[in-house]
């Protein structure tokens, strides 16, 4: 059977102040009322043979993440949760991942890494894909999924592939060699998805980053484990988990390991990572504006306006993003929304 992992971990500052350390970004919710966790809770349970989802993530989220799914399990599968006492990046969540799907389930058993925050449109598609993805893994290979790149984007890993079999792996090139990708044959972008079997990671990881996999594996034997209705869950001994490195899969595993495959796919995929890529979900009227909540406009061009309780009224203004809460109000150029994540880092620093 298949096991899929949802990592719900990132703070995602680019999309402050929505989302917060205590709303992150997996729980904002679209224009369809669901938020980008469940739709990835979805997307999990919809593919076949799965019986049972882990999710890593903080236990500061595990109650509302636990009420997200029980809101849309209407299947009844399997909810388990480990809950990290504060985030180790994504080789440690996978590693704790692997190695508790190691004690209930086996070394054969496959596993497909999913994020809590993307977006994907097209399911079917995406079923094809996890399908291919498997049989590769059932081969002992780390499977990743390759996205036709459209941009130079700096924040995402590259993979170089003949056929299925990745050539180099790079993780956030910088900008001139984003450029140099994108531009020839063969490249594409890591979506942040991987699917291998509990045998093929263990040993990539003994290999590549031994050190995280032995302290993750001393985390895991102090960790206490407990069950609720429908759901069972292992708290991270926040002690032993503190001595974990801290480093992202993609460093860790992909860019060093020689037995990592890809499979291309066009599933709608998209990183909902910044207010731009937010916005362009909804359809915009005549003038290119789009709205969420009550704004009154006059001569205004391409700007994303969303507030929940008051009135926007913008006069005269073109490609602004605003973004209106309760106690936070953002204000930015469309086109700068990645340096969003400046703000979160000074509001950080300030305490
Ligand atoms: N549980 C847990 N703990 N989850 C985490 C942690 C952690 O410490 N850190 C990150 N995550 C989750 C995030 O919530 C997200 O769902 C996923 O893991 C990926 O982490 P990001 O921080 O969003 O990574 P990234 O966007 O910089 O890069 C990754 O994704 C790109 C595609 O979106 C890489 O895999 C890139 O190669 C890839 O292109
Ligand atoms: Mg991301």
């Amino acid at each position: 059977s298949l096991i899929p992992i949802i990592l719900c971990g990132g703070v995602g500052s680019r999309l402050w102040p929505v989302s917060r350390e205590l709303h992150p970004k997996p729980f904002i919710r679209l224009s369809d009322g669901r938020s980008l966790l469940q739709k990835a809770f979805l997307r999990a349970a919809s593919l076949p043979d799965v019986k049972e989802i882990l999710t890593v993530t903080n236990r500061e989220l595990f109650f509302k993440a636990e009420d997200e799914f029980r809101e849309i399990n209407t299947d009844r599968i399997g909810t388990s949760f480990i809950c990290e006492p504060f985030g180790r990046n994504t080789a440690a969540a996978i590693a704790a991942a692997v190695s508790r799907v190691a004690e209930t389930s086996g070394a054969d058993t496959l596993m497909l890494v999913l994020a809590a925050d993307h977006l994907v449109a097209d399911e079917l598609a995406f079923a094809k894909a996890v399908d291919e993805a498997a049989k590769l893994a059932d081969g002992g290979k780390i499977v990743t999924f390759g996205i036709r790149p459209e941009t130079p984007e700096t924040g995402y890993g590259y993979i170089e592939a003949d056929g299925n079999t990745v050539l180099r792996f790079i993780e956030k090139p910088p900008l001139e060699k984003a450029r140099e990708y994108v531009a020839s044959e063969g490249f594409y972008w890591n979506s942040g998805m991987f699917c291998f079997t509990v045998a093929a990671m263990l040993r990539e990881m003994k290999q590549h980053c031994p050190d995280i996999l032995d302290a993750v594996s001393s985390c895991m034997r102090e960790s206490r484990i407990s069950n609720g209705e429908g759901w069972t869950q292992v708290q991270l001994d926040p002690k032993t988990f503190g001595a974990v490195r801290e480093d992202s899969i993609d460093y860790a595993v992909m860019e060093k390991s020689g037995n990592v495959s890809v499979v291309p796919c066009s599933i709608g995929w998209s990183d909902i990572g910044s207010w731009t890529a937010v916005s362009e979900l909804s359809k915009p009227d005549s003038h290119g504006n789009r709205i969420e909540g009550e704004a009154l406009l006059h001569d205004v061009d391409n700007c994303y306006l969303m507030s929940r309780d008051r009135i926007i009224g913008a006069v005269g203004v073109e490609n602004l993003i605003v973004i209106d809460t309760p106690d936070a109000l953002l204000v930015a150029k469309r086109e700068r929304a990645q340096e969003v994540r400046h703000i979160y880092a000074q509001l950080k620093a300030s305490g």
